[in-house]
């Protein structure tokens, strides 16, 4: 069993957590009166030399993306927090905002002073009105503290943070998308570059980061770099929250580092539920490409899961037992995704919507070997070829579903129908 030491995670069973006196007594802004005190370029090149990678999914180096920020440019530089956390799967940046939100306020002044940044802005969907008010709640308490205003604990540094809320599409967690929803237009991606570092919100440098990224910044302040870099891999440094849902008997948030296995994480969470086996589970939200039971121990951590031909992702880990039908769990996302393509470019908007129709006439037992064939033709011409990653992330359980699980697809046509239905005759492990 892997013994692990919390730290994102650590005040989440305090009583009141989510409290500024709670926060506070746990050493909650001593990392921010720590920063202060440094010169801004200096706060950069710690979290550069963490090795903290953006945890949004991208994986991008967090300090090299702040150290992007030109400081020679006259315009103002802001900072945006992605919360718009939707992946299907993925389930941390809520709990963490949930749990302890001044863990992520901390963050977000930590790095605004980093940046010179003069406004901060929480960008949160807005379906999730409790985690907004959560957040109003401790930007007020730190407001009311002197953390956010004018002349931040006597240093001259003035900031104002705002949450923002969304109106629930996938595509404003798109970076530039979020851009566009935040200024007030229908959210679609920009063309990047230039990269929002140099023109972002307004036309400013702009550095958006994913909430765990910025709440993974105050304890690499308080405990420094070389303590963050011991823990992990070489290249994919840090603990990390990791969400396991689906068919395991402890569904939840796991922190660990990164480089754990899928298997360490099950031991921990009690196992695939009792009785059933391990069939198919994705590293990192439907986006990335599925894996199977022959991947329980790929390190989780960008490198890992790449070497098998996936990607980390998100973490979101979602657990499938021989009950399901692939089949069907493929034809769920996908109508998703067609539902979710904001309709800015060709391969996306029309290539999801024939990528149902053919998905929904296998799924009913109506297809033929044909169909597969032109599944993964037109999942070559999305990937690669859409305006920004939703497109290439709805090809990504429809080719690794056929290359792991080609059978089963032909199955369904041989059955006229699911081949898990309780009256079909075969059922796969
Ligand atoms: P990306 O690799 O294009 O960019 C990552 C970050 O690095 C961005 O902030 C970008 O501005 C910055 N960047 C990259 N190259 C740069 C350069 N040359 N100069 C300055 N900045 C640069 O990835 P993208 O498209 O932003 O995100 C894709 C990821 O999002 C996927 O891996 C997926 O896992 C994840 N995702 C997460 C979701 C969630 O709910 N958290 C939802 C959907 C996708
Ligand atoms: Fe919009 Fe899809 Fe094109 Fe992205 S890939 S710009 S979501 S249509």
């Amino acid at each position: 069993m892997t013994t692990l030491t919390p730290v994102l995670s650590d005040n989440w069973d305090q009583i009141n957590a989510w409290q500024l006196a709670s926060y506070q007594r746990t050493g909650g802004y001593d990392a921010l009166r720590t920063a202060l005190a440094m010169q801004p370029a200096d706060v950069v090149a710690t979290v550069k030399d963490s090795g903290l990678r953006g945890r949004g999914g991208a994986g991008f180096p967090t300090g090299m993306k702040w150290s992007f920020i030109p400081q020679d440019n006259p315009k103002p530089k802001y900072l945006v927090v992605n919360a718009d956390e939707s992946e299907p799967g993925t389930c941390k940046d809520i709990p963490l905002m949930m749990a302890s939100p001044h863990t992520l306020v901390e963050g977000v002044i930590i790095a605004s002073y980093a940046i010179r940044a003069s406004a901060a802005f929480i960008y949160v969907r807005g379906e999730v009105l409790h985690v907004i008010r959560r957040l109003q709640q401790a930007v007020q308490e730190a407001k009311d503290a002197g953390y956010i205003g004018q002349n931040i604990l006597g240093t001259g540094y003035d900031l104002d943070v705002i949450v923002h809320a969304g109106a629930g599409a996938y595509i404003c967690g798109e970076e530039t998308a979020l851009l566009d929803s935040l200024e007030g237009r229908r959210g679609q991606p920009r063309l990047r570059p230039p990269f929002p570092a140099v023109a972002g919100l307004y036309g400013c440098p702009t550095v958006i980061n994913n909430v765990e990224s910025i709440a993974s910044v105050p304890v690499i302040i308080k405990n420094g770099a070389d303590w963050f870099g011991s823990m992990g891999t070489e290249k994919s440094k840090g603990m990390t929250l990791y969400s396991l849902s689906g068919h395991v008997t402890r569904p939840g948030q796991y922190e660990a580092p990164l480089g754990i296995t899928l298997r360490e994480l099950l031991d921990m969470a009690g196992g695939v539920r009792e009785g059933h086996q391990l069939k198919f589970w994705t590293p990192g939200g439907s986006s990335t490409p599925l894996l199977t039971a022959e991947h329980l121990d790929v390190p989780l951590d960008y490198e890992g899961v790449g070497a098998v031909g996936s990607m980390l992702g998100t973490k979101a880990l979602q657990i499938f037992d021989e009950t399901t039908c692939v089949v069907r769990a493929v034809l769920r996302w996908t109508e998703f995704y067609k539902h979710e393509s904001c309709g800015k470019c060709t391969p996306c908007r029309e290539g999801t919507w024939w990528l149902v129709q053919i998905l929904e006439r296998l799924e009913a037992g109506k297809g033929s070997e044909e169909d597969l064939e032109t599944l993964l033709d037109l999942s070559e011409n999305i990937l690669g070829r859409s305006f920004c990653a939703l497109g290439d992330g709805a090809t990504s359980p429809i080719t690794s579903s056929i290359q792991y699980f080609k059978d089963e697809y032909l199955a369904h046509f041989e059955h006229g129908g699911c081949p898990l239905d309780p009256m079909a005759s075969t059922v796969f492990a």
